[in-house]
């Protein structure tokens, strides 16, 4: 068989195409998708403790605090013992440390690059459906059918104005993650087709796994 469990993270700027790429991602190889973002506005709907706390700084653009992230992340990593793609972690050197210390390592970090004014686009054009969870842009990757457009909503914090403060989180954070996880870094040009992004990323994960397309024919 030789399908070990695969353990894939995933990084990248506000709006670089992480969830979307994790969209096909799980798709094509079910990995346990955990994207912080999404655990976070899930705890903030659901008004928990965890929610309350970090709302202000999502408002914010800013890393919510790394002990609440932390637990989340080790939480869910627990619970996927067939393998993980973490979206949108570790975004600091301690949410780094916190895995290294576990003896939890990726076998690729890819990190999707875009430039800021195409991130710009991006954000604003955003819109989510709420039944299937799924990304849309209203401009590069437009609802199905009108019925999904009339439900779409928008994330708060993708406003113009806001993305530029999570560009400046992002843009303070990153090189502390990237120095740890180097020797196994990828650089993926992520200001393409989601196609072409997502056949570059489909090639770095079948050469990890040593073997042909096949590997999940049999799910
Ligand atoms: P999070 O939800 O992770 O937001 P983010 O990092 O800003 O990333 P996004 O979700 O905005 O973008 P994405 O890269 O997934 O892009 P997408 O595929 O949607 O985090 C939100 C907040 O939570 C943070 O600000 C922070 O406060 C907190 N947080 C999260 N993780 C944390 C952590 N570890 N520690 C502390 N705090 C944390 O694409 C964007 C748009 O572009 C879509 O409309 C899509 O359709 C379109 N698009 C995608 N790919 C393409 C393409 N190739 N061509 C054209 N359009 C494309």
């Amino acid at each position: 068989d030789g399908a070990a469990p695969l353990r894939v993270m995933i990084s990248g700027a506000p709006a670089s195409g992480k969830g979307t790429q994790c969209e096909m991602i799980v798709e094509q190889y079910n990995l346990a998708h955990i994207a912080t973002g999404d655990l976070l506005r899930a705890e903030v709907a659901a008004g928990t403790d965890a929610g309350k706390l970090a709302q202000d700084y999502m408002q914010k653009g800013q890393l919510v605090p790394n002990d609440v992230v932390v637990t989340m992340v080790k939480k869910k990593l627990s619970e996927a013992p067939n393998g993980w793609l973490l979206d949108g972690y570790p975004r600091s050197l301690t949410q780094a440390e916190a895995l290294e210390a576990l003896n939890i390592h990726p076998q690729i970090f890819i990190l999707l690059e875009v430039p800021d004014e195409i991130l710009v686009q991006r954000v604003v054009g955003r819109r989510l459906d709420p039944v299937t969870g799924k990304i849309y842009h209203l401009m590069y990757s437009p609802p199905e059918t009108p019925e999904i457009a009339a439900r779409l909503t928008q994330r708060e914090d993708d406003t113009e104005e806001k993305v530029k403060l999570r560009l400046k989180t992002h843009s303070a954070n990153v090189q502390s993650v990237i120095d740890i996880y180097k020797p196994v870094m990828k650089v993926v040009d992520g200001n393409r087709p989601k196609d072409q992004v997502f056949a570059d990323i489909k090639n770095m994960i079948m050469e990890l796994q040593g073997e042909p397309e096949k590997v999940n024919g049999c799910l």
